[in-house]
């Protein structure tokens, strides 16, 4: 078989046509920036950023056009989310599981007498929510968690958290770059008061391009990392409170933007239930036919409810890493070892530091994929 992508849990791959094309479009015959020239190009341009706030506003569920705000990936969001309005002496709560581009936000404002507690999960990465309450003090300003495991797939509870936060007055931070495009994240059911993205996972965007949601209560106490050029207010040298202005300096993204347009459209014309229903498809036959191989152990979830189509494998007598290469130089099959950003969900699971080798489908994947893994897997195990 060539070349067999299963890494879609760092970054999807293909993305539909018509994201290259938008792209492609864009760079040829549009080309120029918004907010800063008359001229008819650059309203097309206005107009495309504008739809693509609208399609997450539908997306995530949220209303509020002016605060969906453009960064390069998640990571960023996280950053300008958590950065920006935690204050000296303040406690967060997330659970643990979370990706680096959640916690070293967090330990970095340690030096300001910031702290922070995890909820624990079990090893199968369920959230014990019954520690949640316990877990909050008269300082606790924020809950932060992601939607979904990046090493185990394992979905969070978020509109159980969502109503904690709202019992205890807490902000509602979520990570979901493991979720959406095939999931409802919904702002208003999650009672979030921000829901971060990345365009190029399972949104199916391109690199480059992320951003998130913020609530008008959350907006107004939170400070812009970067600061610059907007297009607008030119006469100030402060920069504009409002929004999207206040986070979004410089020159924006355009051809991630255009690209990230498009994926939003396909997600909406093949439907979030079907992409899901497919990758699950994929991941419930990968699951049962792994289970009958005696050298592996499925980490996490053993069956299908509840998770993502994100599968992280331990090959319990071999050496990970080494199955991951072997994978690839031998069967054209790409997969992710290690810890993947997300030590503490892998001390979770009882595979830190020796990590996993995770498998993670896209809808775009097939039944017969699925069978060549698992028969390329078997091979493998037996070689040794
Ligand atoms: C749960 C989670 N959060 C955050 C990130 C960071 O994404 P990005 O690199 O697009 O900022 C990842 C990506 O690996 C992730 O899986």
């Amino acid at each position: 078989m060539n070349n067999l992508y299963l890494d879609n849990a760092a970054t999807s791959f293909p993305k539909p046509k018509p994201v290259a094309d938008s792209i492609y479009n864009y760079i040829l015959n549009i080309g120029c920036n918004v907010n800063r020239g008359a001229y008819s190009s650059a309203y097309t341009a206005e107009n495309t950023l504008f739809e693509t706030r609208e399609l997450l506003c539908n997306l995530f569920n949220f209303s509020i056009e002016e605060n969906v705000i453009f960064t390069k990936n998640i990571t960023e969001s996280l950053n300008i989310l958590i950065k920006g309005f935690i204050k000296s002496g303040d406690h967060i709560i997330v659970s643990s599981m979370e990706h680096n581009a959640v916690m070293r936000p967090i330990t970095s404002l340690s030096k300001l007498g910031v702290s922070f507690s995890r909820v624990p999960c079990d090893n199968e990465s369920n959230l014990r929510l019954d520690e949640i309450e316990n877990l909050i003090k008269p300082n606790t300003k924020a809950i932060v968690m992601t939607h979904a495991s990046n090493v185990c797939g394992t979905i969070l509870p978020l509109e159980i958290v969502g109503d904690i936060c709202k019992k205890h007055n807490l902000f509602f931070i979520i990570d979901s770059a493991q979720t959406a495009g095939f999931i409802d994240v919904d702002f208003e059911k999650f009672n979030a008061d921000a829901i971060a993205f990345t365009g190029h996972k399972s949104l199916m965007g391109p690199q480059g391009i992320g951003g998130f949601l913020i609530s008008d209560r959350l907006n107004c106490i939170t400070t812009p990392l970067i600061e610059g050029g907007t297009g607008s207010l030119s006469e100030s040298e402060s920069q504009p409170d409002y929004m999207p202005d206040k986070f979004e300096s410089g020159t924006m993204n355009l051809p991630g933007i255009f690209g990230l347009n498009a994926a939003l459209k396909y997600i909406n014309n093949v439907g979030l239930s079907s992409i899901r229903e497919k990758e699950l498809e994929l991941t419930k036959k990968f699951i049962e036919e792994i289970k009958n191989i005696k050298e592996i152990n499925l980490i996490g979830k053993q069956n299908i409810e509840g998770r993502t189509a994100v599968v992280s494998l331990d090959f319990t007598s071999f050496d990970n890493g080494e199955i991951s290469h072997l994978l690839n130089r031998d069967f054209n099959i790409m997969t992710r070892c290690g810890l993947h950003c997300a030590p503490s969900a892998h001390k979770t699971l009882g595979t830190f530091p020796r990590g996993t080798v995770r498998f993670s489908f896209s809808h775009f994947n097939t039944l017969e994929e699925v069978k060549y893994a698992v028969n390329s897997i078997n091979d493998l195990v037996k070689r040794q």
